[in-house]
């Protein structure tokens, strides 16, 4: 795979980018014919052509994966997306209004829908909510079916304010047409991208189909579908089996984990540097990206800097700064103790604990109303402008 250093921008580099994402995105095969899963998974896409095997469900895998169900099932990512009727945020607050200008923005109960209303007291437009994105620690964004098209609502929710406010990305001028204060209309690719990293296959199927799938992330949105691992380990209950049917992303190389895995969702190196202006501050969000930059990403195939030396993908991420020290000085030496063999990063000679509250600030990208960790580890100086 490719492994571009962080600090390479040439255009050779990009040429070998661009080559890449045509030859191998979204490959992914777990074949039927015996032959090793996890061998055949070359590069993991979130955008997955149809596979051999069916989709199951994330109940199935409680049956046998008790623990990591219980956590998942508690997670953010396994809730990513609500229909309209199971969503938390309108209960709490069932009625939603916004003003811009002239249009009055309303989101309102009607029996078991949620109706998303706009108004300039002249013309008037009103469709139901179609899927809840977010389970909303930074905020939740609409989606609804309007002719035929598919529309991302010009307005959100923020946990922050319990309000309305605009969506982040969207224009904040006062609309001249109804069409336009809808919101952005969606062409077909990005609706299919937009449910891809927010729900999974449903079951008994093997591929995304907008009109039938499962809404968060399940199990299977990051081990491929399962029926067929259910079959082999029931048929082999001692677990000693060569090909258990299932990928295993610890197998990947820390660099493909981080940035063709979570990266796909996440937003990777690459990704990035295809966005106009690499997304601005906006991309504190992309934390593939942002950690990328970092001179701690010096060898990028070091397991001890990629996602999961951090984060448990089934659990939210530790509050607890202290729980990071140990992952940073996994690297770094401390001032207090004799380095370990593989502590060969140099020690802070300003504090010993609490790394990441100094050297991963938290950042708030314009009309989020949300502080975002910023991945790219640094020593951050006063007054510094973001580097992008
Ligand atoms: C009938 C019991 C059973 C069910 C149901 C089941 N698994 Fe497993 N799974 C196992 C056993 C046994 C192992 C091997 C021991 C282990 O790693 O826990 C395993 C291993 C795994 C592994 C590691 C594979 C490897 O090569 O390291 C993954 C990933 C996995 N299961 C995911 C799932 C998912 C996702 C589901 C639901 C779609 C699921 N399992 C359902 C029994 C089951
Ligand atoms: C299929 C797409 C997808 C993949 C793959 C994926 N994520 Fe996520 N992740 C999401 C989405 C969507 C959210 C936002 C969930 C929400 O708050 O609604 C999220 C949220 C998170 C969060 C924040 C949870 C919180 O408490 O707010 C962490 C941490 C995270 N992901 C880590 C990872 C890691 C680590 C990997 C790789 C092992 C990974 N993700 C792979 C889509 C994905
Ligand atoms: C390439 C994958 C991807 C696509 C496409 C995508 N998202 Fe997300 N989304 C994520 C990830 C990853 C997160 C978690 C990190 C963050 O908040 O930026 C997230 C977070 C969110 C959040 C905040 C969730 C929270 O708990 O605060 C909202 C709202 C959201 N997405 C809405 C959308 C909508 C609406 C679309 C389509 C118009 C969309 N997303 C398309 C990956 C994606
Ligand atoms: C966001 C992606 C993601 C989701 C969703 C997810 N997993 Fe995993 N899973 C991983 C990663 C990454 C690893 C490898 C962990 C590591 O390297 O320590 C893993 C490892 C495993 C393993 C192997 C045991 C181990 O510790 O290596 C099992 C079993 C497993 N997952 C089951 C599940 C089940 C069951 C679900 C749903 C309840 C689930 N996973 C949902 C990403 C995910
Ligand atoms: C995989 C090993 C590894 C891990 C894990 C790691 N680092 Fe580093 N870090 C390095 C290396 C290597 C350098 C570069 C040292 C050099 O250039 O001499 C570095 C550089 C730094 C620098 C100076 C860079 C600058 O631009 O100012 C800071 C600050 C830093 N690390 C903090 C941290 C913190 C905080 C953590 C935990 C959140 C962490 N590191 C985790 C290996 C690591
Ligand atoms: C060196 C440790 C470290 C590594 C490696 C790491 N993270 Fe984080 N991550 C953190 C810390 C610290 C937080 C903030 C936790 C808190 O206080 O809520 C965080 C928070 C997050 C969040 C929640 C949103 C936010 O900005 O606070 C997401 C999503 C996330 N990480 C994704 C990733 C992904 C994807 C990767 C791999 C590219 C990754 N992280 C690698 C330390 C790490
Ligand atoms: C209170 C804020 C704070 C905390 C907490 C903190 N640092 Fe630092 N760190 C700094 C500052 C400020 C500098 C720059 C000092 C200088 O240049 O004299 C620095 C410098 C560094 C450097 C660069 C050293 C060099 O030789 O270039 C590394 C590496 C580092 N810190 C790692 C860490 C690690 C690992 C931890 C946790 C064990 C940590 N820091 C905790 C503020 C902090």
């Amino acid at each position: 795979m490719l492994k571009p250093s962080p600090f390479t921008t040439g255009t050779t580099i990009k040429a070998v980018v661009l080559l890449s994402v045509l030859l191998c995105g979204g490959i992914w095969l777990i074949q039927s014919d015996g032959v090793s899963g996890q061998s055949q998974l070359s590069q993991w896409s979130p955008n997955r052509p149809a596979t051999t095997a069916n989709y199951i469900g994330s109940q199935a895998c409680a049956e046998c994966h008790q623990s990591k169900s219980k956590a998942h099932a508690a997670s953010a990512m396994a809730q990513a997306l609500f229909a309209p009727a199971d969503n938390h945020i309108f209960r709490a607050n069932p009625q939603l209004a916004f003003r811009n200008g002239p249009w009055l923005y309303a989101i309102k109960p009607e029996g078991n829908r949620s109706i998303y209303t706009i108004s300039d007291g002249k013309s008037s437009f009103s469709e139901p909510i179609l899927w809840c994105f977010g389970l909303g620690h930074s905020g939740q964004t609409y989606v609804i079916r309007h002719e035929g098209a598919y529309y991302e609502t010009r307005v959100s929710f923020f946990s922050a304010t319990k309000a309305l406010d605009f969506t982040p990305g969207a224009p904040r001028n006062v609309p001249t047409t109804l069409s336009e204060a809808i919101g952005q209309r969606l062409s077909k690719p990005d609706t299919m991208a937009c449910f891809n990293c927010h729900a999974t296959v449903a079951p008994g199927t093997q591929r995304f189909d907008l009109e039938k799938f499962t809404p968060g992330i399940g199990c299977e949105s990051c081990h491929g579908p399962g029926e067929k691992h259910i079959t082999t380990m029931k048929a082999n209950k001692d677990g000693e089996v060569a090909d258990k049917a299932v990928f295993n992303p610890r197998s990947m190389h820390p660099d493909d984990l981080s940035q063709q895995f979570c990266g796909a969702c996440h937003r990777s190196w690459e990704t990035v540097m295809q966005m106009p202006d690499r997304a601005g501050i906006s991309n504190v969000r992309f934390q593939p990206y942002r950690i990328s930059n970092s001179r701690c990403y010096k060898d990028p195939d070091d397991r001890r800097i990629s996602c999961t030396a951090c984060h448990d993908a089934h659990e939210d991420p530790k509050h607890d700064a202290v729980f990071y020290d140990a992952k940073c000085t996994a690297c770094h030496q401390t001032k207090n103790g004799a380095a370990a063999k593989t502590q060969t990063a140099p020690p802070c000679p300003t504090s010993q604990t609490q790394c990441v509250t100094c050297h991963m600030p938290k950042i708030e990208p314009p009309g989020v109303h949300f502080k975002f960790t910023d991945h790219w580890i640094r020593t951050v100086k006063t007054g510094e402008n973001y580097p992008k």
